[in-house]
């Protein structure tokens, strides 16, 4: 079976990235991102790609590239299902906020929302891909409501095959992931369909990354993906206060640690915890599953790397609270990055917000500077809806400069590139004196930074 035209629902930090790959690799293929949302669409069809709605570096050219050619961003959701021989889902699965489950469980609603209109507009046989990162037996889900429109209904000319393939791009490096992939993960049962999956992928991914199995371990496998690497960011958390209580070097520990092959590098940087929208979504499911299931050991061990990523952003404010003389009512603080990561323009669970939000209820007044997210996505994030003179004590700064001006503090939260040669000289003469720097990332030179009359903590060395 060739695939001719795919349509993919959701243009987020997914589907427009994995889907601008594919346009890219495979030109003679008709790729439609479609979405729900707009105001999504019209950003990913401006002129102006300054404009996208994600900034992720590369993604930019290709779309130059591909956009109107064989790719394509479009509301109109039934049409482009109609035409599609593949669909992939990839719309968000965020975790569920009230009912059985709240706090933990996966919102299905809107993988049940795409099924159901697959299901409606779908014409012939049509390949369902589930994209999104989703729980084990979702497929089920999927394949009952696909066949439910085809079951008593012999004028309806359609068929289903459900396969799951999930995506393993980290933001940032979205483009890089997708074109050089450690592995495409492909699980289903109908051999046509898996191969034809395959195809696409092998024009330009080696057939040996390519690894298949059935659609259960395949939508676990994504799970555990994250949650061993999430669980390698609390474990070396947790050594970063050991670190800082004996004088031990956080990145030496990490480094010698990670020189084990059987350990590996990567992954071992300590921080303000992790962020994103996936880590913590993902490992509250693993552990609504654990318990769904009875196991509840599994369930309380990967309980707590949740609670430690929750404990080393609590500990750094008290930290910072305790080193300028125990409080900081009314004090200046500078913050630098606000999005969860660097070279993304994503704030979803940033540490940031839980940090700046503790800082701004202990009185501070907060200058943020970050090279890509918006004034309105930050004061969406630290919206105090009970109380509206929070609200008001922050400011957007333009520039570090900005950011800098009459600071008692700076506090470093994305490791952005350019600020890992920030320039003491004069950034510090651009401060009230005694000025720190509070370094979660473990990126400013202590020394330089001493030179210039900055006391300095640093996460895994502390002062
Ligand atoms: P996102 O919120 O950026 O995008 C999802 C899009 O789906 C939104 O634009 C939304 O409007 C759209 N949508 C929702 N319901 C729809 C419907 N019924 N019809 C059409 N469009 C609809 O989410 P994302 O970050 O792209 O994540 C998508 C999935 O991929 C999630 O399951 C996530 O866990 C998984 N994932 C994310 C990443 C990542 O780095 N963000 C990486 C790998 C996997
Ligand atoms: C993560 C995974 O890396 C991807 O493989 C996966 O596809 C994706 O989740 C997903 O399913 O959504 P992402 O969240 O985009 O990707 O970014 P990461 O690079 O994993 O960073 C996550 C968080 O961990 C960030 O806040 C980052 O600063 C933090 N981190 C990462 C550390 O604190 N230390 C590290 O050593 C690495």
């Amino acid at each position: 079976m060739k695939i001719k035209n795919i349509c993919c629902i959701g243009a987020g930090y997914v589907g427009g990235p994995t889907m601008a790959v594919i346009a890219k690799n495979c030109p003679e293929i008709q790729v439609t991102v479609v979405d729900i949302n707009p105001e999504r669409i019209a950003n990913w069809n401006d002129e102006n790609l300054l404009k996208l709605p994600i900034y992720e570096p590369g993604l930019d050219k290709i779309i130059a590239q591909c956009r109107g050619k064989n790719l394509h961003f479009s509301t109109d959701i039934p049409n482009f299902i109609k035409s599609a021989d593949l669909v992939f889902i990839s719309v968000n699965t965020p975790t569920k906020t009230s009912g059985i489950g709240a706090g933990q469980a996966i919102d299905l609603k809107y993988v049940e929302e795409s099924s159901r209109i697959i299901a409606k507009y779908a014409n012939g046989h049509t390949i369902v891909v589930e994209k999104s990162t989703l729980p084990v037996k979702t497929a089920q889900t999927i394949k009952e409501i696909l066949d439910a429109s085809t079951m008593n209904n012999e004028e309806e000319n359609k068929s289903f095959s459900v396969l799951s393939n999930p995506e393993f791009l980290a933001e940032g490096t979205a483009i890089n992931d997708l074109v050089n992939p450690d592995r495409i993960l492909i699980g289903g049962e109908d051999t046509q369909a898996i191969n034809a999956l395959v195809e696409i992928y092998s024009n330009w991914v080696d057939k040996d990354k390519v690894f298949t199995t059935d659609l259960w371990s395949s939508e676990l496998s994504k799970l555990i993906s994250n949650a061993f690497l999430a669980q390698r960011i609390s474990s070396i958390n947790t050594i970063s206060a050991l670190c800082e209580s004996t004088g031990a070097k956080i990145n030496d520990v990490a480094l010698a640690v990670g020189m084990d092959k059987r350990i590996g590098s990567s992954f071992l940087n300590s921080g303000p915890g992790f962020g994103g929208s996936c880590f913590k979504k993902d490992i509250s499911n693993l552990v609504y599953i654990s318990n769904h299931y009875g196991l509840f050991e599994v369930a309380n061990y990967w309980q707590k790397v949740l609670d430690i990523n929750s404990w080393q952003q609590k500990r750094f404010v008290e930290l910072i609270v305790k080193n300028m003389f125990g409080t900081i009512s009314s004090k200046k603080i500078a913050i630098l990055g606000f999005a969860f990561k660097a070279n993304t323009n994503d704030t979803r669970e940033s540490p940031a917000i839980y940090i700046c939000r503790k800082l701004l209820e202990e009185g501070a007044f907060l200058n943020i500077y970050d090279p890509k997210v918006s004034s309105a996505q930050i004061s969406k994030d630290l919206n105090f809806s009970n109380n509206q003179m929070l609200n008001h004590n922050w400011s957007f700064s333009n520039s570090l400069d900005d950011a800098f001006r009459n600071v008692d503090a700076a506090l470093i939260l994305t490791e952005w590139n350019e600020f890992q040669s920030l320039e003491w000289r004069n950034l510090s003469k651009l401060m009230r004196k005694p000025a720190w720097v509070f370094d979660t990332r473990s990126i400013v030179n202590i020394e330089e930074a001493q030179q210039y009359g900055m006391k300095v903590w640093q996460v895994g060395y502390g002062n």
